[in-house]
C-alpha cells in the first residue's frame, strides 16, 4: 500500500530524526552467519540509510526505496553508493543478488502484496540466495500516521515464506519493547 508519509521532505526529515538512535546492527550480525562477506545484497526500503551504511562495510550493497525524497537523501549522504527506486512489491529490476535485506519495511505490505513480493524476491535471487527481513510483531493491521501497518506472528510468517524458502532463522527480538519484533532469515529453495 502506498505510504504517503514517507514521500514528503517534512515527513522524511521527521522520520530521520525519530529513527536516529536505532539501527539494524544486530540483525546484520545474524545475517552474516548465513551470507558470506562480499556477497551482493539488495536492501529494500533503505530510508535514512543507517543499515545501508552497516551493510556496505561487508557486502556489495545496492540501496533502494520507493520514496524519491529518501533516495535524494541517500544519494546526498553517500555519493559513492548505488541507490535505485524500487517498489517492494514489484521489485522491477533486472539485477540478480545473493541476498535481500529489509528492516521494518515489509509490514507496510498487505498480505496479498507480501505474497507478490516474496515471489519477486525468489526471482531476483541467485541459487541459494538469502533473505533477511524484520517485521513488527502482533495481530491484525492498522493505519498509523496515515501508513498501513500489517502485524505478523512467527507462525504466519513461516506460512508466507515456506513454499519458496527454507527458513534458517525465525525469532522475536526487542526493538522498543520485549519481543515486539520478528526477524526471519531464509534460503531460496
Ligand atoms: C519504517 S521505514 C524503515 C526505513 C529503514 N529500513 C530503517 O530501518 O530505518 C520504512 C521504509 O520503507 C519504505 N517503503 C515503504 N513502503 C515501501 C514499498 N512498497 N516499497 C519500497 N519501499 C517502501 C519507506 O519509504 C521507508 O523508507
Amino acid at each position: 500500500m502506498s505510504a504517503a508519509y514517507y514521500k514528503t521532505e517534512a515527513s522524511v526529515n521527521e522520520y530521520i530524526e525519530l529513527a536516529k538512535d536505532v539501527d539494524g546492527a544486530l540483525l546484520i550480525d545474524k545475517l552474516k552467519h548465513y551470507l558470506p562477506s562480499n556477497s551482493s545484497v539488495l536492501e529494500i526500503g533503505s530510508g535514512p540509510g543507517t543499515d545501508w551504511n552497516i551493510l556496505n562495510k561487508f557486502y556489495q550493497v545496492v540501496g533502494s526505496d520507493n520514496s524519491e525524497e529518501f533516495l535524494k537523501h541517500l544519494r546526498e549522504q553517500n555519493s559513492n553508493g548505488q541507490f535505485i527506486n524500487l517498489d517492494a512489491v514489484t521489485l522491477k529490476t533486472d539485477e540478480i543478488f545473493d541476498g535481500i535485506y529489509s528492516n521494518k519495511v515489509m509490514h507496510h505490505l498487505t498480505d496479498v502484496e507480501l505474497n507478490k513480493s516474496i515471489n519477486r524476491q525468489f526471482d531476483v535471487l541467485n541459487t541459494n540466495g538469502i533473505i533477511c527481513h524484520s517485521f513488527w510483531r502482533g495481530e491484525d493491521s492498522e493505519i498509523f500516521k496515515g501508513l498501513f501497518v500489517n502485524y505478523h506472528e512467527k507462525i504466519n510468517l513461516e506460512k508466507f515464506y515456506q513454499d519458496k524458502f527454507d527458513i534458517l532463522y525465525l525469532d522475536y527480538y526487542n526493538e522498543f519493547d520485549k519481543d515486539d519484533s520478528i526477524l526471519i532469515i531464509a534460503k531460496k529453495k
